[in-house]
């Protein structure tokens, strides 16, 4: 494919189909439920041709929030056979108005939310007065239990949305998955098992699960008794993003000077305890693990979210550059000179559009423009070349995972693709209007 609007109209025909009526599966078959970062990139996605279907995108996620604040990584709308673990597994009955799993994901919604009302601030007023209370509990609920001297930790690999990345791997060691019981895998009937995430990975991830439906996914009881407590460069760089975007919609939005400084002690709090997430041997961001007191010990593209949340540094910029020359296609998810690197493995070298698209924007706010054109042209060409996959080879473009990706086409709606481009300006006119 090269003809952009073609391409453009193939990215549309993508949303419409995995549209399920209010909210956006990430593909069929592999998953047919509202995931929740997928959902946030669906509603940039669909932003480029129906911003009402993109605010109503943010609405049906946030309506699924928990009483505590939380926002859950899976909405189990609709009853579907081909996943596993699905909502009977995860025992979350009752605690939020819809079937759900027992973790968040990282909390990009209130950034999009801020593209959205910058677009059109006068459609977008009573979207952000209505979301931005949710935004808030879910930010706070972040803080309160996520928070670990200042860097935000998750309890479950799948909740950094990065589920086999090098990070966790070990933290995940730790966990002797004994008494797991059996269980069948979905994933890889859907998907080659050499994409996805191994056995071993899966025992715990399943074991994980077991135990936050036993401890009643009791935050404090999760605090005091999991074995698996990370710090986590996305959540973190994720967060303190989100954070000031809600700060920015603060005042449409009619947040309360209270609630402003609210948030403007979450930002100082993160802003402080990122030094933590510095690996000074590795001169790079890293997952720290809380029970170890160890790093992960590789560069992941987690790192490169730093420009995202403003605070990049040359030694970050002299990672970027050496990884991006040993690769056709950046950024891939693990630095392709570490013993863990796989190109088509999931999380462990595989090229993501969203990240992509997140590290991008950093740069270009960061005025790197020449790695952000780098990193935005690998990202259309990866598309226009291969399609919408879940995930791409980064040595051979190759598309990985699942097809027919939601958040793949619309990061090329919303960014990566020449109409994207466009939207990014309107934003920033509208920003400075
Ligand atoms: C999966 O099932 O692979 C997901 O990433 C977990 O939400």
């Amino acid at each position: 494919m090269s003809d952009f609007s073609a391409i453009d109209s193939a990215a549309r025909a993508i949303l419409r189909k995995n549209d399920r009526g209010g909210y956006t599966i990430p593909t069929d078959g592999l998953y047919p439920y509202q995931w929740n970062w997928d959902s946030a990139f669906a509603a940039l996605g669909f932003a480029r041709f129906d911003p009402a279907r993109a605010w109503r995108e943010l609405e049906t996620l946030m309506a699924g929030q928990w009483a505590s604040g939380m926002v859950p990584h899976i909405l189990f709308h609709e009853p579907s056979a081909g996943y596993f673990p699905g909502a009977e597994v995860w025992g979350c009955e009752g605690r939020g108005p819809v079937a759900s799993s027992g973790i968040s994901q990282p909390p990009v919604a209130a950034t999009v939310a801020r593209r959205l009302y910058g677009a059109d601030p006068e459609a977008g007023r009573a979207h952000v007065a209505r979301l931005a209370p949710r935004f808030l509990a879910w930010h706070r609920w972040f803080m309160q239990w996520r928070a670990e001297e200042g860097m935000i930790c998750v309890t479950h690999p799948w909740e950094s949305g990065r589920d086999n990345a090098p990070d966790w791997d070990g933290a995940m060691a730790a966990i002797d998955p004994a008494g797991v019981g059996e269980y069948a895998r979905r994933d890889t009937a859907h998907v080659d098992p050499h994409m996805r995430p191994t056995r071993a990975d899966y025992d715990r991830y399943v074991w994980l699960v077991q135990l936050g439906r036993r401890l009643g996914w009791d935050e404090a009881a999760l605090r005091r008794e999991s074995p698996f407590r990370v710090a986590d460069p996305t959540m973190s760089f994720i967060l303190l993003r989100a954070n000031r975007d809600l700060l920015a919609l603060a005042g449409p939005a009619g947040l309360s000077p209270a609630e402003r400084r609210e948030i403007e002690g979450w930002i100082a709090q993160q802003e402080a305890g990122m030094a933590g997430l510095w690996n000074t041997e590795l001169q790079s961001y890293d997952a720290f693990d809380l029970r170890s007191r160890r790093f992960g010990g590789t560069i992941t593209n987690a790192a490169f979210l730093c420009w995202y949340a403003g605070l990049g540094n040359d030694a970050m910029r002299a990672h970027l550059e050496r990884i991006l020359a040993r690769v056709d296609y950046g950024v891939p998810s693990t630095d392709p000179e570490a013993p863990q690197f796989d190109p088509r493995r999931y999380w462990r070298g595989p090229v993501w559009a969203i990240m992509n698209a997140m590290i991008g924007i950093g740069l270009e706010e960061a005025g790197l423009l020449d790695l952000a054109r780098r990193v935005r042209s690998d990202t259309a060409r990866l598309i226009a070349e291969q399609g919408f996959a879940e995930y791409f080879d980064p040595l051979t473009g190759a598309p990985a995972g699942g097809g027919s990706f939601t958040w793949t086409a619309a990061v090329w709606l919303g960014w990566a693709g020449p109409g994207g481009r466009d939207a990014g300006r309107r934003k920033a006119a509208g920003e400075e209007g």
